[in-house]
């Protein structure tokens, strides 16, 4: 209960201004006027038994003298009227006189009352000896004794009332301080706190509060007016922010739109290219198809003339063989007829062939090829050697630049047609007019890692142009179409480099400067053939 009515004295007297102020000020205060009333009291308590006392010491000795001769001469009369004025005094209690044997002599007022709050003063009653004053003891006769009682009660009711004034007085100056202080103090708190609630009202965003107004050129007033300053940049503030937000709505609108449309599109495109795929594989199909047809139909196209003429001369000769003329020379140009006509028939028939083996070998089905140990310079050597005799007439030298020594474990029939391939490329594109001068290298580097050579064959001839260059490995791509380019030799180069070689192919050319093939195989040929491998080849136009 005391702790709870403690802790909720504290919180009042913590939070606010005007109780810590009033009561630091008031409190010290009070306590002040509460000592300065205690301390009054006991001092003038003090006083007033001193005066009291210092009364009753005088009137004993005063009445001494008249009252011990009224004992003397036994003269109860005489010392009742001496002593009945003091019953006239407001503190007197009452008054003995005793003899000298200790009996009440006179007794005025009460003889033996209760000593609190009393006075009690005394005094030897003296028969003066000649010679001597009453009261000097030694030089007279003592008779007897006057008794005084004097009550401090009047004294201390006058000292009580006195003491209520000043602790009235005193608590009257307490409240009217503290009613000032509270005046003054409320004109700071009162503003301070609307602007405090105002304050707050700012912190959890809202603008719409009142700022109190305050005609004071004092710190509240300039408090006011920075609060003031502070709901206007709140108010810009947050009108900034809703525009802002407006602006993000709007933003967020046509990003979603745009979004929508984009998707849109990407969907289109999607079809679209889709559409492009299938119509470029039709149209890669339709090459091929073309292609085959048109190498095909020449050969396939003589030897169907060829048979036919055959077939007509057969015809004709057997109807002369049902005659009667047969001659030698006719039986011989016959037979020359058949003999060029099987010549060329066998000799077409076998160009038809040869085709479709080389369609055949798209497929790079190399399962039939020999692996074994041999040396690259020795295998590209006869290679070379082996087409020599087909370039006798051309002005384009051969260079070999093979290091020796380099053995490798691998498919040299393979090996044999990518170089070939390469080889009959260069002299058939790079040196088209026949009669231009030139050069073709081949050459080999052994890689650091000793594992792997990079083969390379470069001619200085016409160069691939840059749009032509990244299709040359496309199956049936050829810029020689109908005189006879098939466009398969590179195809199969990339398709034995990769998946039967397990190495990587990089072309780099320039127009009017050559064409550079470099192909890099690892010395030991991989196990399995690579069907899967995916790897593009790299093309760099240099
Ligand atoms: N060394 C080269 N210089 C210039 N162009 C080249 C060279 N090698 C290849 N090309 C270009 O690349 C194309 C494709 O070559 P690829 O060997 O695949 O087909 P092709 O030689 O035309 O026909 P195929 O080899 O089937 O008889 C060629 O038509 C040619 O335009
Ligand atoms: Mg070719």
């Amino acid at each position: 209960m005391l702790r709870g009515c403690l802790t909720r004295f504290g919180a009042v007297f913590s939070e606010s201004l005007m109780v810590r102020t009033v009561g630091l000020i008031c409190l010290p205060l009070l306590l002040a006027v509460g000592l300065a009333v205690v301390v009054a009291i006991s001092f003038s308590n003090r006083d007033a038994r001193t005066a009291l006392e210092a009364r009753a010491r005088q009137t004993v000795a005063l009445l001494a003298g008249g009252v011990g001769d009224a004992l003397w001469n036994v003269d109860r009369v005489a010392a009742q009227s001496i002593l009945h004025p003091l019953s006239k005094d407001p503190d007197f209690v009452g008054a003995v006189v005793f003899e000298r044997g200790g009996s009440v002599f006179l007794g005025l007022g009460e003889v033996d009352p209760p000593r609190s709050g009393l006075i009690v003063e005394q005094v030897s009653l003296i028969r003066l000896t000649a010679g001597g004053q009453a009261g000097e003891q030694g030089r007279g006769q003592h008779i007897g004794q006057l008794r005084l009682y004097l009550t401090t009660a009047n004294a201390e009711r006058t000292i009580n009332s006195r003491a209520w004034a000043i602790a009235l007085s005193g608590l009257g100056l307490l409240v009217a301080v503290c009613g000032l202080l509270a005046v003054i103090v409320r004109g700071v708190t009162a503003p301070v706190r609307q602007m405090t609630d105002g304050m707050a009202v700012l912190a959890a965003g809202r603008i719409d509060l009142e700022i109190p107004r305050v005609d004071r050129r004092d710190e509240i007033g300039r408090m006011a007016a920075a609060l003031g300053t502070l709901k206007q940049h709140a108010a810009e503030r947050l009108e900034f922010i809703e525009r802002q937000a407006r602006h993000m709505e709007v933003i967020e609108e046509i990003v979603a739109k745009r979004t929508g449309e984009l998707t849109a599109a990407l969907e289109t495109l999607k079809l679209a290219q889709n559409e492009l795929i299938r119509s470029e594989k039709l149209a890669a199909l339709g090459g091929m198809v073309a292609a085959i047809a048109h190498e095909i139909n020449t050969p396939i196209g003589s030897s169907l003339t060829v048979a036919t003429t055959l077939s007509d001369k057969i015809t004709e000769f057997q109807a002369i063989l049902q005659g009667k003329e047969l001659r030698r020379s006719v039986i011989r140009d016959y037979s020359d007829s058949f003999g060029t006509a099987s010549q060329l028939l066998v000799g077409n028939l076998l160009r038809a062939s040869e085709l479709i083996g080389r369609f055949k070998r798209v497929a790079v089905d190399q399962t039939g090829e020999l692996r074994r140990r041999f040396e690259l310079d020795v295998v590209c050597g006869e290679v070379v050697a082996m087409l020599r005799p087909t370039y006798r007439h051309s002005p384009v030298s051969i260079d070999l630049r093979l290091p020796g020594g380099v053995v490798m474990d691998s498919f040299p029939g393979a090996l044999g047609q990518v170089l070939t391939n390469l080889m009959t490329n260069a002299m058939l594109h790079a040196f088209a007019d026949a009669t231009a001068a030139g050069s073709i290298t081949v050459g080999a580097t052994l890689e650091e890692d000793g594992r792997h050579v990079t083969l390379t064959v470069a001619d200085d001839g016409a160069g691939i142009p840059a749009a032509v260059l990244p299709r040359i490995f496309d199956p049936f791509f050829t810029t020689k179409l109908g005189s006879g380019g098939s466009g398969l030799g590179l195809h199969i180069v990339y398709a034995i480099v990769m998946r039967v070689l397990g190495g990587v192919v990089a072309v780099e050319s320039q127009i009017g400067q050559g064409t550079r093939f470099s192909i890099v195989l690892p010395l030991v040929a991989p196990q399995q053939s690579g069907q899967d491998a995916v790897e593009e080849p790299v093309i760099m136009p240099s």
